[in-house]
């Protein structure tokens, strides 16, 4: 379908990349929603432009998103981002073979923990998910707080809370016990390239610890995106059902949740219609 005919994809912001990556690149050409989007690299900015119409531009929580249609706002902020003892870094930007809706739909699932992640994010031995009703707050954002499951790197069960402000994104709240009220942050940004492919950028925000080694921490994180990579693309369905066809598959409450708040919004690119 063209993005166009799907006002709330088409209205949105993405992430096309993390300034120093596009420097460093020189990517100076991508792709959103069907469209191709040229970069031009300035001495203090990145603007972007699309069949010669230049975009708006903002460069916010490590990456330069635009939009091609009409938002009406600027693109969502999370403010502890930019916390002065946190480390932030862009984890990665890849290509994946499937709707971006499936990664955010993957994200908010702590059930495939043990199965895709065994030792690192889950353990067979722990399989049980505890959930919290979800949440649509007065600005449509939906909220799935207090999503509980065994850690096996810390041999304790973890909180998470997820944050689904636009159809294409996710940020991960992970609860940190020894601070109440102070979070990690994981945010999973699909740049939708058209229905079936996407580019995920996976922004990393965590509060600073002397055990903290950048380069581990980026390696980790990247072998984890690895592994729900290889998930994501062997979907034998690249669009995410949104109603039907994977209902016999038994989808926890987020996931549900997820499905159903795209629907109320008619989200329909990327998704099975
Ligand atoms: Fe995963």
């Amino acid at each position: 379908m063209d993005a166009r005919d799907d006002p709330v994809v088409w209205n949105a912001w993405y992430p096309v990349g993390a300034p120093t990556d596009i420097r460093r690149q020189h990517a100076t050409r991508t792709r959103l929603l069907g469209h191709q989007i040229d970069l031009t690299i300035h001495k203090t900015w990145i603007s972007a432009a699309c069949e010669g119409r230049p975009l708006p531009v903002t460069e916010r929580l490590g990456y330069v998103w635009t939009t091609l249609g009409r938002p009406d706002g600027p693109p969502q902020s999370l403010l502890e981002y930019y916390e002065v003892d946190r480390v932030t870094m862009n984890i990665w930007s890849t290509p994946i073979k499937c709707s971006g809706l499936r990664i955010i739909d993957n994200v908010i699932d702590n059930a495939h923990f043990p199965f895709v992640h065994p030792g690192i994010l889950g353990d067979a031995a722990h399989p049980d998910i505890i959930t919290a009703e979800p949440i649509i707050d007065e600005g449509g954002t939906l909220w799935l707080p207090s999503q509980r499951a065994w850690l096996p790197l810390t041999q304790s069960v973890a909180e998470y809370t997820y944050r689904i402000a636009d159809p294409y994104t996710v940020i991960l709240y992970i609860h940190r016990p020894q601070s109440p009220g102070r979070h990690d942050f994981l945010g999973i940004f699909a740049q939708p390239v058209d229905e079936e492919n996407f580019i995920a950028h996976k922004m990393f925000a965590w509060v600073h610890e002397n055990w903290m080694d950048e380069r581990r921490l980026k390696s980790d994180q990247q072998w984890i995106s690895v592994q729900d990579k290889y998930v994501l693309e062997r979907h034998t369905e690249k669009r995410l059902p949104l109603a039907g066809l994977e209902s016999s598959v038994s989808v926890d409450v987020g996931s549900l949740a997820y499905r159903q708040w795209l629907r109320d919004k008619g989200v329909r690119y990327g998704a099975v219609q």
